[in-house]
C-alpha cells in the first residue's frame, strides 16, 4: 500500500465525520444517503436521510409509497428527478429481491451514475471502484502535482486511473470516504489547512508553492446564445421530420425542421422550392411555395447546460410539395406520437393547437 493510501487510511481512523449512514452495512441506507447527498449538503441532508428512514425504514415500503408521498417528503431538496428516480431505483431493487451487489447491477439503478456506483459498490460490498467527485480531484492535483486541467474527459481518465492505483482492495469504501472527508476537511478549496497536513511532506503542490493554483479548472464554457427556426411542415396529412445523427445533443431523436439562423441565410424557407420545374433562375433565389409559414410562437426558451437555445416555431402549409432537405422524411402526422422527440419539439406540437 502507498504512503499516500496509508496516510489517508489513518486520517480517517481519527477524523472520520460521525454521520448516521456510516454505522450501517445496510446498502439501502447507504444507497440513499448517497442519492441525497449528489446536489445536497452534509448538513441539510441529513435531517432528510433521517426523515427517509423513519418513513421507509426498508426499501420495500419505499417501493410501495405513492410518488406523491415520495415528492412530499423531498420537498426541498430540490433537483425531484432525483425523487423520481429514487422511487423507480427502490421498485426496481424490489422487484429483483435484493440490492444488488456488482459494479454492473448497482449502475443499472436509475439515478445511479459512476460516482454513485462506486460511493455504494466500495462502502456498502467493499467493492474496489475508487470514487472521482470534487475533493478527490483537489486532493489528487496537489499531493501529485497534476496540473491536466479539471473538467475535460483527458482529466477524467487521468484522475480515474490514479485514484484507482491508490485504492486499498482490502478498505474501499474508507478510503473513499476518507478522500473525500479530507478533501472537505483539511484540504480544502480556500485556505487549506496544510501545515498541520499529515500529507505535507510528500505534498507536490505545497513543495512548488502551487496549493492556492491546483486543481486547475477548465475555462467555463461562456454559455451563448443561439437562434433556431423550427417548423411544423404540413403537406396532405403528412409531415417531414428527421433522426438526429451521433455527436451533438438529442442523438438518435427527431426533430421537424430546423433552421439555425447563426450558419444560415435570414431566410432560409427560401431553400424550399416546388417539386415542379426546377429552374436555376437568373433572377434571385428559388421562392418557397406560397403561402408563407406561419408564426406560432417566437422567442421561445429553453436553457442547456453551455447554451441558451431561442426558438421561433412556425407552421407551414405550401401550396405545393416541397422539396425536403437532407436527411428528411416524410410520416403521417398520427405517426408522430410514435417517435422520440426532444422537449423542444414537444413544445411545438402544443403550439398548433395552442399558439401563443
Ligand atoms: N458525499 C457523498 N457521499 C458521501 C459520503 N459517503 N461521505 C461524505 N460525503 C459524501
Amino acid at each position: 500500500m502507498s504512503s499516500f493510501t496509508e496516510t489517508i487510511l489513518s486520517w480517517y481512523d481519527a477524523n472520520a465525520r460521525d454521520l448516521p449512514w456510516r454505522r450501517t452495512h445496510d446498502p439501502y441506507a447507504i444507497w440513499l444517503s448517497e442519492i441525497i447527498l449528489q446536489q445536497t449538503r452534509i448538513a441539510q441532508g441529513r435531517a432528510y436521510w433521517e426523515r427517509f428512514m423513519a418513513a421507509f425504514p426498508r426499501v420495500e415500503a419505499l417501493a410501495a409509497a405513492s410518488e406523491d408521498e415520495v415528492l412530499r417528503l423531498w420537498q426541498g431538496l430540490g433537483y425531484y428527478s432525483r425523487a423520481r428516480n429514487l422511487h423507480a431505483a427502490a421498485k426496481q431493487i424490489a422487484a429483483l429481491g435484493r440490492f444488488p451487489d456488482t459494479p454492473e447491477g448497482i449502475r443499472a439503478l436509475k439515478g445511479v451514475g459512476d460516482y454513485t456506483a462506486a460511493a455504494i459498490g466500495s462502502i456498502a460490498f467493499g467493492l474496489p471502484v475508487a470514487v472521482v467527485d470534487g475533493n478527490v480531484y483537489r486532493v489528487l492535483a496537489r499531493h501529485f502535482g497534476v496540473e491536466t486541467p479539471v473538467g475535460s474527459t483527458a482529466a477524467r481518465k487521468e484522475f480515474t486511473a490514479l485514484a484507482q492505483s491508490l485504492l486499498p482492495p482490502g478498505r474501499p469504501g474508507d478510503f473513499n470516504q476518507g478522500m473525500m472527508d479530507f478533501g472537505a476537511m483539511q484540504c480544502t478549496p480556500a485556505s487549506p489547512a496544510c501545515l498541520l497536513c499529515p500529507l505535507a511532506p510528500t505534498c507536490a503542490a505545497l513543495a512548488s508553492g502551487t496549493v492556492d493554483r491546483l486543481p486547475v479548472m477548465q475555462k467555463a464554457a461562456a454559455v451563448q446564445t443561439r437562434r433556431f427556426d423550427y417548423i411544423y411542415l404540413r403537406w396532405q396529412g403528412r409531415t417531414a421530420i428527421r433522426r438526429r445523427g451521433p455527436g451533438d445533443i438529442w442523438q438518435g431523436l427527431y426533430e421537424p425542421i430546423v433552421f439555425d439562423r447563426g450558419t444560415l441565410p435570414p431566410d432560409p424557407l427560401g431553400r424550399f422550392a416546388p417539386t415542379a420545374p426546377e429552374t436555376e433562375s437568373s433572377t434571385g433565389p428559388v421562392c418557397a411555395p406560397e403561402p408563407r409559414p406561419q408564426l406560432l410562437n417566437a422567442g421561445v426558451r429553453h436553457q442547456l447546460t453551455h447554451r441558451t437555445l431561442l426558438v421561433d416555431f412556425y407552421l407551414w402549409e405550401p401550396a405545393a410539395e416541397p422539396v425536403l432537405p437532407e436527411g428528411y422524411f416524410w410520416i403521417e402526422e398520427p405517426e408522430l406520437d410514435r417517435y422520440a422527440k426532444p422537449r423542444l419539439f414537444e413544445l411545438l406540437l402544443a403550439a398548433l393547437t395552442n399558439p401563443a
